[in-house]
């Protein structure tokens, strides 16, 4: 293992070097792909630097978990579309429409059109949350937030939203048999008229890696890391699946197809592997969050879509831009990051671009 952790290192540093000497980035075509720039840290860069690091990665998208104004400030005239984040605990207040009319009017307006929002999250991961109270105030939240969106004219450019996570299913296996919770029965219709109403995409939280953790023995590393494997076929639907990620996708689907709304659009707001854990931490490694990410962006550059969508690509927002210091939990959940606090690369993800053919290359 200690061999193993240096020899990556050790690689990771000739290759971070080859790789800024030939212009690593990600490449170009990979339009669907976004990153989360969480700031749970007290040594991230300041984000003009983190502009410069999202340019040279080729991101144009990116998620931040609040309005952060010097943010939206340093990300005007740039190329990166920003998906902003309306705190949980604003939901109860953001109900009354005055309030979220002057809400838009202080945080989005004065930022649009220089800063390209293009999204607002409304709470994070709020059906699933310790605070149960907070669940009935977020559809009229939303209604909320939309309609003050469009008393500015902005309803077109900014989509309106919440990043749920997977335990809202009941059940996620086989894809087919994907369904809400129970609890969510009521609540969930009135959530995806919404979506549907509005053209919004279901944002879900999904982390092949909680389940492997939780079960290394029975899951298997190829299944949840995108790597060659045999697979699973849906019994119901004989669709092949290759990785649990498109397989949690699907559930979400036929969750909402039988509420009557299977036409909406879910996109994967968040997704990741940790780089390191605590010793109980099955497959927090290095190597693995390297293969994860990098077998991800290689399916987001072929446009990918799930088995039920092939035609639709799947718009993924990768968690996240850097390794955060100040978050509590376990020590995974510092180490999701992509860069270190100061820009280098946590890990290399295996894929460069020949800057005079543009190809990708392994
Ligand atoms: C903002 O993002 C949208 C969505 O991709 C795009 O259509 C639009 O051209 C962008 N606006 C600017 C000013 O770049
Ligand atoms: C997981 O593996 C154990 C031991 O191999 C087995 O007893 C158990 O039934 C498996 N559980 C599932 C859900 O497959």
């Amino acid at each position: 293992m200690e061999n193993f952790v240096s020899r990556i290192t050790m690689l990771n540093v000739l290759l971070g070097l080859f790789l800024t000497l030939s212009g690593f980035h990600f490449p170009k075509q990979v339009e669907a792909l976004g990153i989360n720039y969480g700031q749970v840290g007290n040594n991230l860069p300041p984000p003009e630097r983190v502009l410069d690091l999202l340019h040279s990665l080729r991101l144009t998208k990116a998620r931040i978990y609040d309005t952060n104004p010097q943010i939206l400030t340093a990300f005007a005239n740039s190329n990166i579309e920003l998906i902003v984040t309306v705190e949980n605990q604003m939901l109860p207040t953001l109900t009354d429409p005055n309030q979220a009319f002057q809400w838009v009017a202080t945080h989005i307006k004065p930022y649009f059109p220089a800063t390209n929002i293009t999204g607002i999250a409304v709470g994070n991961e709020v059906f699933t949350g310790g605070d149960t109270s907070l669940v009935s105030y977020l559809v009229p939240a939303l209604v909320s937030i939309h309609n003050a969106l469009v008393r500015f004219g902005l309803d077109q450019f900014i989509r309106v939203s919440t990043p749920s996570s997977l335990a809202v299913l009941e059940e996620s296996f086989p894809p087919s048999a994907g369904r809400f919770r129970v609890e969510l029965t009521r609540i969930m219709p009135q959530f995806l008229q919404f979506l549907s109403a509005t053209r919004a995409p279901f944002w879900m939280n999904a982390y092949p890696y909680f389940a492997y953790k939780s079960d290394p023995n029975n899951i298997s590393l190829d299944y949840v890391l995108f790597n060659p494997n045999t697979g699973v076929v849906d019994p119901y639907t004989n669709l092949h699946y290759d990785n649990m990620l498109y397989a949690q996708v699907d559930a979400i689907i036929f969750a909402m197809a039988k509420m009557g709304y299977g036409g909406v659009e879910v996109g994967v707001s968040e997704t990741g592997w940790p780089s390191r854990g605590d010793p109980n931490e099955n497959g927090a490694t290095l190597e693995n969050a390297a293969v994860y990410n990098g077998n991800l962006l290689r399916r987001q550059v072929r446009r990918e879509g799930t088995p039920l969508r092939p035609q639709t690509g799947l718009e993924v927002y990768m968690f996240a831009l850097f390794n955060e210091d100040m978050k509590p939990g376990p020590t995974s959940e510092r180490n999701y990051g992509l860069l270190e606090p100061d820009g280098t690369m946590a890990y290399n993800i295996g894929l460069y671009v020949d800057s005079r053919t543009n190809e990708v290359k392994p």
